[in-house]
């Protein structure tokens, strides 16, 4: 984050504080927020985009009702894919047609809140979704506004199980075969449907705009063949989220501002090669706001040397709070944060305490050779995808989110407590 500094005695600060006293006041694990870094992205991401498009923040990163009302000041817009996030977003005050509601099973229930409380967007995933909504938002006599979220048959550079564009998965309707073609049909003839526009997300953690320019290109395609066939040009595009951001050294991401360039430059120029009116664009940015914003503070418990190998270095949280390594093979970088160290680099993997071997924070990394109980280390870039799928796994106390900021910290989420964990058994 953009904060971060060291302070006289060699430990890091963050937004003017010291992370040992932070470790100290909120205890460890926690997730620590920059909430002007937050913002900071979100004005730069508001900016690239100016007032012809917009920004959704997509929620699944990260969603508190802090983080909301950060979002509505700063003029962002905001994607939720269950009811729980429409529940946080509604519930710290976002206006309901600020809000799009996406999913590709969304329940007759979060569907029904969506329609009643006026969500802006319900971006439709598939030929019976249409029907559903549409019965809905007639039963509650109301004219639904509507996208259609299409599956464009790019391969995304990314990890299979964040790739989402590609034909063969569960998300969307393919173009190909005319499917997307016909359930814009189908979308048009239903009187409480109000079709506003397509949708195309292509993956996440994507480094090259070239993925997101032939969406670009296939989707303006179908908007043609929309204004070919039913003489409607549809008013708005949206390409989804999935720009990557800095875990180590090696990810070089793109700026907002590269992006917005590149987005509006394809579509104006496909619109314009085909005759079309330019239509308002947005994007949906989950990771690349609020991923680099925040670290987990972890105190190390023990280090064990393996001659040869490496040494393990064991911390207070592991693969609850952070499943990427071991799910997606996630690399991220660490460091010794409580004090300074100019001891020899120890090839090192910080693991969690959790009962089985996978659980591994960062696979690979150097660590001082001095190491030692007591230590605190951070893991950065972990505001993304962190605490949004940390778990329980071994009853552990999902960690708390502390944002920081003008030197002054203050719980967003708190810590977990064995009362909660007690309070939903009740058997
Ligand atoms: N829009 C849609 C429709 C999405 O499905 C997603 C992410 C986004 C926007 C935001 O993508 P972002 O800009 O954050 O990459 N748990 C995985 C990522 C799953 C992303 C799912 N959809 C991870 O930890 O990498």
């Amino acid at each position: 984050s953009r904060t971060v500094g060291r302070g006289p005695d060699g430990a890091v600060t963050v937004g003017g504080l010291d992370v040992a006293r932070l470790a100290e006041e909120f205890g460890t694990p926690a997730y620590i927020l920059d909430e002007d870094d937050f913002r900071a992205r979100c004005r730069a991401w508001r900016g690239a985009f100016g007032e012809g498009a917009d920004v959704f923040y997509a929620g699944k990163a990260f969603l508190s009702r802090a983080v909301v009302r950060w979002l509505h000041e700063e003029g962002l817009n905001l994607d939720v894919c269950s009811g729980g996030e429409l529940a946080t977003a509604l519930a710290a005050g976002m206006p309901a047609e600020r809000i799009a509601l996406h999913g590709n099973n969304k329940s007759q229930e979060e569907i029904e809140r969506a329609v009643r409380e006026g969500v802006g967007r319900i971006v439709l995933d598939s030929f019976q979704e249409i029907v559903r909504v549409a019965h809905i938002a007639q039963r509650l006599g109301r004219r639904q506004r509507v996208q259609i979220r299409v599956t464009v048959g790019v391969e995304a550079h990314t990890h299979e199980f964040i790739a989402t564009a590609h034909e063969d998965q569960k998300f969307g309707i393919p173009l190909a075969g005319g499917q997307a073609a016909e359930a814009v049909r189908r979308t048009l003839g239903l009187d409480s449907l109000e079709l506003a526009g397509i949708h195309s997300h292509i993956g996440s953690q994507i480094f090259d705009t070239s993925g997101f320019e032939v969406a670009a290109h296939r989707v303006v395609g179908l908007l043609k063949q929309v204004r070919d066939e039913h003489g409607v040009e549809l008013p708005e595009i949206d390409l989804g989220g999935g720009l990557g951001i800095a875990y180590t050294s090696d990810d070089d991401p793109r700026e907002p501002h590269e992006i917005a360039k590149a987005l509006g430059e394809i579509v104006t120029r496909e619109c314009e090669s085909a005759g079309l009116a330019v239509p308002r664009i947005s994007v949906e940015p989950g990771r690349a706001i609020v991923g680099p914003t925040a670290f987990t503070l972890y105190e190390v418990g023990t280090v064990k040397p393996l001659a040869g190998l490496r040494t393990y270095v064991s911390v207070d949280g592991g693969m609850s709070d952070n499943i990427r390594t071991a799910l997606y093979d996630a690399e991220y970088t660490v460091a010794l944060v409580s004090r300074r160290s100019d001891a020899e680099p120890m090839l090192s993997r910080v693991v969690g305490k959790h009962c089985e071997s996978g659980d591994i924070v960062v696979r690979d990394a150097f660590l001082p050779a001095d190491l030692a109980p007591g230590d605190l280390i951070a893991v950065p870039a972990t505001g993304a995808y962190c605490r949004s799928m940390a778990s329980n796994y071994n009853h552990a106390l999902r960690p708390p989110v502390v944002s920081v900021k003008d030197g002054a910290a203050r719980v967003i989420v708190r810590r977990e407590t064995e009362e909660d964990l007690l309070r939903l058994d009740v058997g």
